[in-house]
């Protein structure tokens, strides 16, 4: 079943880029190592280089958030502009600054085929707030920054779901199309929907837990999810609801994500499972263990065997598998098993399958299994929300463009 009406969007050649002045909105938010701070995953940032090609005889001001304020995954872009260039093979020009005189004056003196690269967009706090397209327009990051720019090119679609003002603002003002990423983005997953079969099996892991609440019910209600396998820490809320995890997880909003889980559990009794067995981190040696045997304090980062054989069978039925989310702490040698053999499983299952997220596509490069698979994205929540037949601000906003565009 796929409902979608597919609006065409517009794209890179339906443009004359010669010494236009662009704004390319990217996805370069990466994984960083606590430990080191530097960025532990670069795939987001590889891709951007695909739509950067396109674009060489244009001047190119790249814009990227990178982390949320407040945690410690947010930074500054300064080792962004240098992975790109590495990627790139030439000089990125960098400038510590979002909208202020040297961002400006920094686009204003751009040559055909610079690239720019400005400072993490959340350092501007209206980046960190949702608005309706029209008041997004009238923030002071579009109103001040639209005014040097011909065309903004949207290609974050791991964000295509946050109605940000560079995602949702600019186009209000300013020409825009898909970039490269976007417009792939769009046509595999259109592609891959209208043939997917049942049984879905979802197989959830990872942390973003009021997103992945909000769109596991949309995903059932939709029939996308016949079989929901949970990991990670949105399966550690869902054991909780289950009253199988007994102290408290620690986590921001926990009685509310918990009582949610409780419900859905309660609304579709058959449709969830959890681990049986985790492994736990005891003087940095894994430990296994059964759910109900772990001691308070004990932190889970995997999942055990016998979890692993119970999603299989599962699994190996399944006519379409969506994975997002790591199972655990796979960055961890010691923690890397369960989301190395759920990818083994998925990437040798007879299912149509999708590979969610920056960390599972790195994780999936390094197993040697990425051609295994239907469609890999780096885009995690955004492409959970895609998949619900849910219309993103983003997609909503390069479907309004085109509108626009065409009746000129
Ligand atoms: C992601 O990694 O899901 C996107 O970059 C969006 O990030 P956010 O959830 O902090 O808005």
């Amino acid at each position: 079943m796929h409902n979608r009406k597919i609006v065409k969007v517009l794209t890179l050649d339906d443009f004359d880029l010669k010494s236009k002045t662009v704004f390319l909105r990217v996805d370069m938010n990466c994984p960083i190592d606590p430990e080191t701070m530097e960025i532990s995953g670069t795939k987001r940032i590889e891709e951007t280089a695909e739509t950067l090609n396109s674009l060489k005889d244009a001047k190119v001001v790249v814009a990227s958030h990178q982390g949320r304020v407040g945690n410690k995954d947010y930074t500054g872009m300064d080792k962004h502009a240098k992975v790109l260039e590495k990627f790139m093979n030439r000089k990125i020009k960098y400038v510590e600054d979002v909208i202020g005189e040297a961002a400006q004056n920094a686009i204003k003196n751009l040559k055909d085929g610079d690239i720019l690269l400005l400072d993490n967009l959340r350092l501007c706090a209206e980046e960190n707030y949702e608005f309706r397209p029209e008041n997004a327009a009238k923030t002071i990051m579009v109103s001040r920054l639209s005014k040097l720019f011909d065309l903004c090119v949207l290609d974050s679609f791991p964000s295509a779901h946050r109605s940000h003002p560079s995602i949702v603002g600019f186009p209000q003002v300013l020409p825009a199309c898909a970039g490269r990423i976007v417009e792939k983005e769009v046509r595999n997953l259109d592609e891959i929907m209208t043939v997917a079969k049942a049984p879905h099996v979802i197989v959830l892991g990872g942390s973003k837990i009021p997103d992945r609440i909000e769109a596991i019910k949309l995903l059932i209600q939709n029939g996308r999810a016949d079989h929901v396998l949970l990991t990670g820490l949105i399966g550690n809320v869902f054991m909780r609801a289950q009253a199988r995890i007994k102290s408290p997880l620690g986590i921001k909003m926990e009685d509310e994500v918990v009582a949610k889980a409780h419900s859905l559990i309660g609304e579709y009794p058959d449709v969830f499972a959890t681990p049986v067995d985790i492994a736990i981190d005891k003087d940095g040696e894994r430990v296994e263990m059964d759910v109900r045997e772990m001691g308070k304090g004990d932190k889970i980062y995997d999942i055990g065997p016998k979890t692993v054989e119970y999603y299989s069978k599962i699994i190996s039925g399944a006519g379409t598998v969506f994975i997002s989310g790591p199972a655990g702490f796979f960055e961890k040698e010691n923690f890397s098993y369960g989301t190395n053999e759920l990818l083994n499983l998925v990437a040798n299952s007879m299912a149509t399958t999708i590979v969610s997220g920056g960390h599972l596509t790195s994780a999936l490069k390094q197993l040697g299994l990425a051609d295994k698979i239907n469609h890999n994205s780096t885009a995690g929540g955004a492409l959970v929300l895609y998949l619900t037949g849910k219309k993103l601000p983003m997609i909503k906003a390069l479907e309004d463009a085109a509108i626009k565009f065409r009746s000129k």
